[in-house]
């Protein structure tokens, strides 16, 4: 759907994100037509540089970053022609005017946070103070959305000053991929899941986001970071809202924002031996993460598994297995809710006791598996044996929807088209802060070492314990 005229600010737009992800992004959605033919894209950033030495900055991230759409001249000559620089000095007074300057009138302008958080307040005071906030002015802002709760309040505080909830859009990326949609769509768009979406029927819900990358390029980040705040409190936090929540009456920002916010509420604190931290460690020729963060002493976690509870009508009774790390035996993002045996087996024990199994496969390899019981084949007598009903979107849709759009993409998109469905609200971060701190605030009270795990393992043996204390275990973290 084509989308109005409109003006994007990039700050940060010379920074790593930019060439990385926003510019591929806009310029994809540039060659799919998206685009009215007077848009504007602003880099501006400390850097000394004009618009032609941007653009030559811009073609390289795109030879990089979207190979194979910029292997059309055409379509890479017509974005950059789009592009336009300025030099700006956050904190000071370079730079404003002549970028006020630029931007047309009554339209849509957003301005894309793409700096370090404590850049926030003197870039929204310097929009306001030249001129530049209008109705019309978005503003986005990328995670990480504060450190612990105390942070993100006074960021939240900080943005308020100059602009309303309405104009503010926190990134969480996750919500812009195609399948995180997705479950929204399975859950409320069939009859045949929603009766059986509760603690009668769910045994446990899994959540595992694995990755194989380590934290090479972001050591300083990340050690400070970990695991727990760089993805359990936001992007599988998400999930675990997306998943869990009550269906909105409409599929409405609000709407949406407020079910995920009562998900949060509901969450019970999560009991220290409901935890097992992780760090991997030298294997299959990959250094350790202490020798790549150059921290022989960090404590920081790059792995998480944790077992949470809502308190809530839905789901008392029900836990939430949630696991994360990096450095694992294969990229693989997938939710399996699994369901409680059938009450009772008519063929006797011999024959097997199967539960249902919905995988939800992420990525890569979207798609959903239903796990079901048939008989097996061909045996005298009745034994019974699991079957998946597969669907891989890729397969299912045709090869004109085997590439799904970056969430990148979508994201900007609604940020152009105004729409906040996709985006955290204040409180909703807060929440999530405020479920994370006492979690964080105990390991450190208790002086909590990560368990160690080799490279390319599916993480550490605790782990599993986690989960066979329950009776239970993990489903395999298959790519
Ligand atoms: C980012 C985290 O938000 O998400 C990274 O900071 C992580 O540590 C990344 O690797 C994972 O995103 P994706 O889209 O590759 O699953």
């Amino acid at each position: 759907i084509p989308v109005d005229p409109f003006d994007l600010v990039i700050f940060g737009g010379t920074g790593d994100l930019a060439r990385r992800k926003i510019l591929p992004a806009l310029f994809r959605r540039f060659c799919a037509g998206q685009w009215p033919s007077d848009v504007q894209i602003v880099g501006a950033a400390r850097r000394t540089l004009d618009d032609t030495g941007f653009r030559s900055l811009v073609s390289d991230a795109l030879k990089e970053h979207a190979p194979k759409h910029a292997r059309d001249r055409v379509a890479v000559e017509g974005f950059l022609s789009r592009l336009r620089y300025v030099p700006v000095e956050a904190e000071g007074p370079q730079g404003w005017e002549e970028l006020a300057g630029l931007l047309g009138q009554n339209r849509v302008r957003a301005f894309y946070f793409s700096v370090a958080p404590r850049l926030f307040g003197p870039l929204a005071e310097r929009i306001e103070a030249f001129g530049m906030a209008t109705e019309k002015t978005r503003i986005v802002v990328e995670k990480p959305f504060g450190h612990d709760l105390d942070s993100a309040r006074s960021l939240n505080a900080t943005l308020a000053a100059h602009f309303d909830e309405n104009q503010i859009y926190r990134i969480d990326h996750y919500l812009g991929k195609e399948t995180v949609q997705n479950l929204m769509a399975v859950r409320f768009g069939n009859m045949l899941f929603e009766p059986l979406w509760n603690s009668q029927y769910v045994d446990h819900i899994q959540i595992t986001v694995a990755e194989t990358v380590g934290v090479d390029g972001r050591e300083s980040y990340y050690d400070r970071a970990g695991a727990m705040r760089d993805m359990m409190q936001n992007h599988l936090m998400q999930l675990l809202c997306l998943i869990a929540m009550e269906p909105p009456a409409k599929f409405d920002p609000d709407a949406v924002r407020d079910e995920k916010l009562k998900v949060i509420r509901a969450l019970d604190p999560v009991l220290p031996h409901h935890i097992v931290r992780g760090q991997f460690v030298a294997a299959e020729g990959l250094p350790g993460y202490r020798e790549v963060v150059g921290n022989p002493r960090s404590t920081t976690e790059s792995y998480v598994a944790l077992r949470a509870h809502i308190s809530n009508w839905r789901w008392a009774g029900t836990p939430f297995y949630l696991r994360t790390g990096k450095r694992l035996v294969a990229r693989s993002s997938v939710i399996n809710v699994m369901f409680k045996d059938a009450p009772h087996s008519i063929f006797g024990e011999d024959a097997g006791r199967h539960a249902n199994v919905l995988s939800i496969r992420l990525q890569p390899n979207e798609g959903i598996t239903l796990k079901v019981t048939i008989k097996e084949p061909g045996q005298g007598g009745m034994r019974l044996v699991d079957v998946p009903l597969d669907m891989s979107f890729a397969e299912a849709l045709g090869p004109e929807n085997q590439v799904s759009p970056d969430a990148y993409e979508r994201l900007i998109m609604d940020v152009v088209r105004g729409n906040q469905t996709l985006f955290m609200r204040g409180d909703e971060v807060e929440a999530a802060w405020a479920w994370t701190d006492p979690i964080i605030a105990g390991w450190q009270s208790r002086g909590d070492v990560p368990k160690p795990y080799d490279c390319g393992s599916t993480g550490p043996g605790d782990a599993e314990l986690l989960m066979k204390r329950d009776g239970r275990r993990w489903q395999g973290i298959k790519p």
